[in-house]
């Protein structure tokens, strides 16, 4: 199993360019299955999560070839099974089974088990195709569900989930009638997939708002689309510029859709500034720690919430992180305790107390965002660190030691 090695203490200095965002590229090309023809999607990230759902996608008929820009041509789905083996590894490929229902009118998808950060159900997924006339099961670990053509409905989520909002909105480009979303999510990759289904000819309005009306249609053609730049590692190297006391230009991403990071960063003291779809951020001398309380989009995100942790573990004061998203997303405390960060957990709250120095150790990941927290740590840490399991890091960063190391810090991989 491959380790990462840092001896921290170098600030970070230059240009890093963004990668496609994992979590629009992954229901973007799930959505290839809702077509015949071939698909053309560009600014796809090079990622373990992205080979994975590929993989899935070729068991059940998809010829895909390319890499940053992917051809997938869906002519005729050869099976409509996800199975466990795969579905474990990757509890995104969910999203194949609203595509399937809508397109061959059948699916029979593994549940998806939880995973360090929670439980994850996906109860609204399953009630939401209910509703649209679809009948489910569960059985032997399976979601096996079928309709012979969906039917638009009046839904209402309980919570504002991600891919429960993808997955239903993809189903309803084909069901008969109108869907209404209320209480759908927000997020910016939601925005991107409307964006290509509509390129499809699917009649979708209010994506990005808390209610999306979708007009299903008989069928939907291939397009070819872009995807949007991953806000979740920009934020990752902004949090990185400020823990590190360097200056970065952050190319190939998207300002808007960091705005509630940027705000907080200002308020640690960062200076930042923006243009069209670049960042220039450096740190400043003292480091203001300051409150988090992660919300749906556009709040702040739950995907850097632990990143953020690792800078409030160096700052001046006292900080209080609140996760509300997911029931069990502390797994870095302990690991961050080890390397002398002083956080003490109180419920859902994490109340960090700044350190003067956090020191090197060997480390754990136990989950992605998680193992982007500890390389931060690290790169700011006295001494070496050598973080292991770091096959979580490769699921959602490119290259993340490359990227470093260009940068200035003293990062390897070694097998
Ligand atoms: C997506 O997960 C992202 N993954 C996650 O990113 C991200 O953290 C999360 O949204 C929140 O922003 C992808 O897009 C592939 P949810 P998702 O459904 O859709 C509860 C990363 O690091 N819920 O919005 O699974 C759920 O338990 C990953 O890239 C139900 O109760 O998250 C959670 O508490 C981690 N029943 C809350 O809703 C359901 O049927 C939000 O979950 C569905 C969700």
């Amino acid at each position: 199993m491959d380790k990462i090695i840092i001896n921290g203490g170098r600030p970070l200095y230059g240009d890093v360019r963004i990668s496609g965002a994992k979590n629009a590229a992954l229901p973007i090309l799930a959505s290839a299955l809702l077509t015949e023809g071939t698909n053309t999607f560009h600014n796809i990230p090079d990622l373990v999560d992205i080979k994975t759902i590929k993989k899935l996608l070729t068991s059940m008929g998809a010829q895909i070839s390319g890499t940053e820009t992917v051809e997938i041509n869906v002519d005729k789905i050869t099976d409509c099974t996800a199975s466990y083996d795969l579905v474990k590894t990757m509890r995104a490929s969910i999203l194949v089974l609203g595509p399937l229902v809508a397109r061959a009118g059948m699916a029979k998808v593994s549940l998806p088990g939880g995973c360090a950060i929670g439980a994850r159900p996906v109860n609204l997924h399953l009630k939401a195709l209910e509703e649209m006339g679809a009948h489910v099961e569960l059985s032997n670990g399976y979601i096996e569900a079928k309709a012979k053509r969906l039917k638009g409905a009046e839904i209402s989520f309980d919570l504002p989930t991600v891919t429960g909002t993808e997955n239903i909105m993809m189903a309803a480009t084909l069901a008969s009638g109108v869907t209404v979303l209320n209480n759908a999510a927000r997020e910016p990759e939601i925005v991107n997939l409307a964006d290509v289904l509509k390129g499809m000819g699917a009649k979708i309005s209010g994506a990005g708002t808390d209610v999306i009306t979708i007009e299903g249609v008989t069928s939907l053609t291939p397009t070819e689309a872009e995807v949007i730049p991953d806000r979740i590692e920009a934020g990752t190297f902004m949090i990185a510029a400020g823990m590190t006391g360097g200056e970065l230009n952050i190319t190939g991403c998207n300002p808007h859709h960091l705005e509630a990071l940027i705000n907080k960063l200002r308020d640690t003291g960062m200076e930042i500034s923006s243009s069209k779809n670049r960042l220039k951020v450096s740190s400043s001398d003292k480091i203001n720690s300051v409150d988090i309380k992660t919300t749906p989009h556009p709040g702040f995100p739950t995907d850097l919430q632990a990143q953020m942790m690792a800078y409030m573990s160096i700052a001046s004061g006292l900080s209080v992180i609140s996760e509300t998203v997911f029931e069990n997303r502390f797994m870095h405390v302990s690991e961050l305790i080890r390397m002398g960060a002083d956080i003490v957990i109180q419920g859902g709250n994490a109340v960090v107390r700044g350190v003067p120095k956090l020191r090197g150790a060997q480390i754990m990941a136990t989950d992605l965002r998680a193992s982007a927290s500890l390389v931060l740590a690290a790169l700011v840490a006295e001494g070496q660190t050598e973080i292991s399991r770091v096959y979580h890091i490769d699921r959602g960063y490119e290259t993340i030691e490359k990227k470093f190391s260009a940068l200035g810090a003293d990062i390897k991989r070694v097998k």
